[in-house]
């Protein structure tokens, strides 16, 4: 490694974006826009290396009725159409009554794993004994967690198999997403579980499957609500449980179907400062609990209404890391109202619902594409300079329809514009 980049962390923010144009060779350009986009505030503190702040676009998702309350939702994303799908699924379930979320008492599970063990029972008998002294453990390294009325509330030993252990450890983590939490206690109870037991632990981590962390969301749509100009309101709900059953049967619809929703649930979850990741890892492994890899949401016709049910794990965090230190994750959860964390889990699985169901109506009724390529065209006319609300109508009218929509020809529908304005 070029020594240039030795101490990269000691060097000053400047010094090390001048180390990176040199190395890369940027230009002044280059240079002055990582250094004008670069925080001010604590923000820059969460990571390493710091060097600019990464912009995202962030934009609300509006008309969710979401048990009977009106929400706004903060959405960041960089793909086009999301938000506008999740507004218009939002419009389909609110003319319908809005969206209905229940969240489940959560806890977070994390795990201490042992290998070499070659009697499983001497480490089940020894948890059960001592279960009372390592939950203590555990609450003793969190004890401002005890106050806020969390804490340790189980364990659970499994034996993995090929001599390996697992020592589950439970914990109410209030609105913390906890991960910091739960990795103290699982490391506070190995230290007990080494000196007294004498097992050669591998390591300690919190699991990221969340299956005790979930809530669902569910819409009832009268199948007339959904008529488009060219097909019945009947057979667009049939066509939706149909393109749903395909994500139960086939996992390649299913990862597709999934993204979908996904869209809509990490756009949520990033705007409100939490770890996206960790939802993604949950709800692709939730989405194979039966072996098979399936469509998270399910659509079924019921008498004269479209019923959509979507359960995720949503290990979301409404206080403490990111929540705490990114000044607009603060704002956006007093956009979306959100004064706790279960308010949070039923936003977002109501998103991801309503996401869904957006998708696979355009899908099934006139296709994805149309409402695309409106959205494409309108950041390909924004890319090549149109600010105004008319500049970007009259490059995305010039250009809707064209088979190929070249860079060239927004540029040049952008220039006939401002010259047809000029005389
Ligand atoms: C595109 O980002 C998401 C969709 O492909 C989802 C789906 O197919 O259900 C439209």
């Amino acid at each position: 490694m070029d020594n240039k980049f030795s101490h990269f962390y000691q060097r000053s923010e400047d010094q090390r974006r001048a180390i990176i144009a040199d190395a890369a060779h940027l230009d002044e350009t280059e240079l002055q826009l990582l250094k004008h986009r670069a925080e001010t505030g604590d923000a820059k503190a969460l990571i390493e290396n710091y060097v600019t702040a990464y912009q995202l676009p962030e934009g609300v998702a509006v008309n969710l009725t979401l048990n009977g309350r009106t929400v706004v939702v903060p959405m960041v994303t960089e793909e086009p159409s999301v938000i506008a799908a999740a507004s218009n699924g939002a419009k389909l379930a609110s003319d319908a009554g809005g969206v209905t979320a229940t969240v489940e008492p959560r806890l977070l599970m994390g795990q201490i794993v042992l290998q070499n063990v070659s009697v499983f029972a001497s480490v089940d008998d020894w948890v059960a004994l001592h279960r009372q002294q390592l939950l203590d453990v555990a609450a003793a390294a969190h004890p401002s967690l005890i106050a806020r009325g969390g804490g340790p509330r189980r364990l659970r030993v499994r034996n993995l198999g090929d001599g390996f252990v697992s020592i589950d450890l439970f914990v109410d983590v209030q609105a913390a997403m906890g991960a910091n939490m739960m990795n103290t206690m699982l490391e506070a109870v190995a230290g007990v579980v080494q000196s007294q037991l004498h097992p050669n632990t591998l390591f300690s981590i919190l699991s990221n499957a969340a299956d005790q962390s979930l809530a669902t969301a569910t819409v009832s749509i009268p199948v007339n609500h959904l008529a488009t100009s060219q097909m019945a309101g009947k057979t667009v709900a049939d066509r939706i449980s149909a393109a749903s059953q395909v994500a139960q049967l086939d996992p390649y619809r299913a990862v597709t179907h999934n993204k979908g929703i996904m869209n809509g649930v990490d756009a949520v979850v990033l705007a409100m400062g939490n770890d996206w990741r960790a939802i993604e890892s949950a709800a692709h492994a939730y989405a194979v609990t039966n072996g098979q890899y399936r469509g998270l949401s399910q659509w079924q016709v019921t008498d004269d209404q479209l019923v959509g049910t979507l359960t995720l794990p949503l290990p979301v965090g409404t206080a403490g890391g990111a929540t705490r230190v990114l000044p607009v994750a603060q704002v956006n959860q007093r956009m979306a109202q959100i004064s706790d964390v279960s308010q949070l889990m039923a936003i977002v699985v109501a998103v991801g619902l309503v996401q869904n169901l957006a998708a696979l109506k355009a899908l099934v009724t006139t296709g994805i594409q149309q409402g695309h390529m409106k959205m494409q065209l309108r950041s390909l006319a924004m890319s090549v300079g149109a600010e105004t609300p008319a500049e970007i109508s009259a490059v995305t009218t010039s250009l809707t329809g064209k088979k190929d929509p070249s860079e060239a020809a927004a540029k040049r529908a952008l220039q006939e514009f401002r010259m047809e304005k000029d005389d």
